[in-house]
């Protein structure tokens, strides 16, 4: 049986994708951070809950490459779930020197580029290694993927997401956040190019629902770079996400944009508490997230529109249910293949879809 460990297995996101490994694989589990015993607690709750003994505890620190090569001995994949895009040169040399998959679920440019930068490295070792995985980024490329099952032709692809997560504790994560806000960039595909990455562009969405009409402004996220030379029938593609609270968007935003041009380092951690206060106290329900594509084509020989409605309403359910859908295809062997893959990419979106429902996520779907 597989052997995952998961670096940051007890945070929120990896509680999540080790239980849902559990119930839906038969994979042998480590949960590894910096504290043994948060570790050794969770893991008992789960020894409990799922039965033949499969989850153990391991003391890793992502700072430490010694730590990490100890604990990667006798493991077929490293699962990362921790916010530590800091240490992404010693975590990813150590994953391969331990002869390792990888699979992350980090939001962050330096550490795509410097597994671009290993990426024939990774083919001629034989390695599989995933990235860009969960639901932002993760699910816009496998949603084009999908909706492309649905047409003969595809003209234009635009998804919108709406991300309200309420009271959500604080997490060390918003660093990372921050520095993806740094490096923002906001290009959507026109016509034969990318616009520039500096030039916001905005429209209103139907999310449906609770959540009804939202105004959104664009997001380019690297899984999307690739997408109009897979589909060459492609005029328009984007990603939007949708305004939060108006002194979030006019106050909060625009000084943290400042301040990270300002004082790029030191204020990171700062700003990035900022954002996580001031959405928990103006945020207003629905709590919840959505995501939403509308693909303009045609299909026997008539337009059509494909419109699909992705929705949980817990974000990092969101984030580990798409990862676990992933390695349920991995674990069988359908999508292991040598080299560097980013996870809207790598899978059959069909099944993805299917494993996903089964797991707890709404998904509709219409053909107009
Ligand atoms: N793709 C997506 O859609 C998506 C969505 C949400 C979050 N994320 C990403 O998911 C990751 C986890 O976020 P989260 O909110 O779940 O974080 P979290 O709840 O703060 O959990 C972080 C976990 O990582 C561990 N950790 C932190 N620093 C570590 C280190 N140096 N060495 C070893 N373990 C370390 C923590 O334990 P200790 O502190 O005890 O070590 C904890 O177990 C982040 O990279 C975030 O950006 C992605």
């Amino acid at each position: 049986m597989a052997r995952i460990l998961i670096l940051g297995g007890y945070g929120f996101t990896g509680r999540l994708l080790a239980r849902h490994l559990l119930e839906q694989s038969e994979a042998q589990i480590i949960l590894a951070g910096r504290s043994l015993e948060k570790a050794q607690v969770y893991a008992e709750q789960l020894n409990s809950t799922f039965k033949g003994e499969r989850v153990s505890s391991l003391y890793v620190d992502a700072s430490s490459k010694k730590t990490l090569l100890e604990a990667l001995k006798n493991v077929d994949m490293l699962l990362v779930a921790a916010p530590t895009t800091q240490y992404a040169d010693i975590v990813i040399h150590a994953a391969l020197e331990s002869e390792v998959d990888y699979l992350d679920v980090q939001l962050e440019a330096k550490k795509y580029a410097l597994l671009n930068s290993l990426a024939t490295e990774i083919k001629h070792a034989g390695r599989c290694f995933i990235t860009e995985a969960g639901f932002h980024p993760g699910l816009p490329a496998a949603m084009v993927h999908n909706a492309a099952l649905h047409l003969e032709r595809m003209d234009s692809a635009i998804m919108a997401c709406y991300l309200n997560i309420g009271r959500t504790p604080y997490s060390e994560a918003m660093d990372e956040l921050m520095e993806f806000f740094r490096h923002y960039q906001a290009q959507v595909f026109k016509g034969d190019g990318w616009t520039r990455p500096g030039s916001f562009d905005s429209r209103k969405v139907d999310f449906g629902g609770e959540v009804g009409v939202r105004k959104c402004y664009s997001m380019f996220l690297e899984e999307l770079r690739s997408l109009p030379e897979m589909y060459p029938t492609l005029q328009e593609l984007g990603f939007f996400v949708s305004e939060t609270h108006w002194i979030v968007d006019w106050i909060i935003f625009p000084l943290i944009f400042a301040g990270l041009k300002i004082a790029p380092r030191r204020a990171t951690s700062r700003l990035g508490k900022i954002l996580w206060w001031s959405m928990k106290t103006f945020s207003k329900p629905p709590y919840l997230v959505s995501l939403k594509i509308e693909a303009k084509g045609e299909k026997y020989q008539k337009p059509v529109t494909f419109e699909s409605f992705i929705f949980h309403a817990d974000g990092y359910e969101l984030t580990a249910i798409p990862v676990v859908a992933c390695l349920l295809q991995y674990l069988d062997g359908t999508v292991r293949r040598p080299g560097l893959w980013m996870m809207g990419h790598l899978v059959e979106p069909l099944r993805f879809y299917n494993d996903m429902e089964k797991m707890g996520v709404k998904i509709s779907s219409t053909t107009i």
